[in-house]
């Protein structure tokens, strides 16, 4: 099947249970294929804050739930430091199934970065939980959350830590991906944490 999209499986109207329960069945492209689940979003339909990251990793993909693995821990080590409680927030990602490749002749799952196809197919989810939360502020984990919204022409490293505009107007910045803090030179990590918890610090300042 073509990657036709995410927009025939969603449901017109609905709130978040709904949603994620339609998403489970989306055959929106070919990543649902190879990937344990979906993974929605999770979170208070209240939320006045909503993060966005990429994908699913590993971990994420057997549990079903966003940021739970070492991108989560890290992530909720930056909330703590920004003094922003997880539980209050709106956690989704771009894209809702885990893509990967196997190294050859290891089990080992290893992260591949989505598409641009992809990462539109699956937009449909996000503008739905968008639509759903109506957060009053959306953080963006990494470029591929913040071309999702801001489209592909979207220069991370030049509009970091900036208070934006979503389509629809509401604030958003775009900041490091908690990977990306995780996987980057050692002696870039702590400046690029500083910036992650600055950022989240900044959009908790906006509510
Ligand atoms: N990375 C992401 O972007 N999202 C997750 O849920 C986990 C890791
Ligand atoms: Fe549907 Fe998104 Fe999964 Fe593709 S990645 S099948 S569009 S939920």
């Amino acid at each position: 099947m073509a990657a036709r999209g995410a927009q025939q499986f969603v449901p017109e109207s609905g709130d978040l249970t709904t949603l994620a329960d339609a998403a489970r069945g989306c055959r929106g492209c070919e990543l649902y294929r190879d990937a344990e689940q979906t993974v929605f979003g999770a979170g208070p339909a209240s939320a006045r804050l909503m993060l966005v990251g990429e994908q699913p990793g590993d971990q994420e993909d057997r549990a079903g739930q966003p940021f739970v693995g070492p991108a989560g821990r890290l992530l909720d080590k930056a909330l703590l430091a920004a003094e922003v409680n997880r539980e209050e927030v709106y956690v989704t990602n771009a894209v809702k199934h885990f893509k990967f490749k196997r190294a050859a002749g290891s089990k080992r799952r290893i992260h591949q970065t989505p598409s641009r196809t992809e990462v539109v197919a699956c937009r449909p989810w996000l503008f739905a939980e968008l639509t759903a939360v109506e957060p009053e502020v959306v953080v963006l984990l990494g470029a591929t959350a913040a071309k999702a919204l801001l489209g592909n022409d979207f220069r991370l490293t030049a509009h970091r830590g900036e208070v934006l505009r979503l389509p629809e107007n509401t604030p958003a910045l775009a900041t490091p991906h908690p990977s990306s803090v995780l996987r980057g030179p050692a002696d870039r990590r702590d400046a690029a944490f500083e910036a992650l918890v600055s950022d989240l610090r900044l959009a908790s300042g906006l509510l």
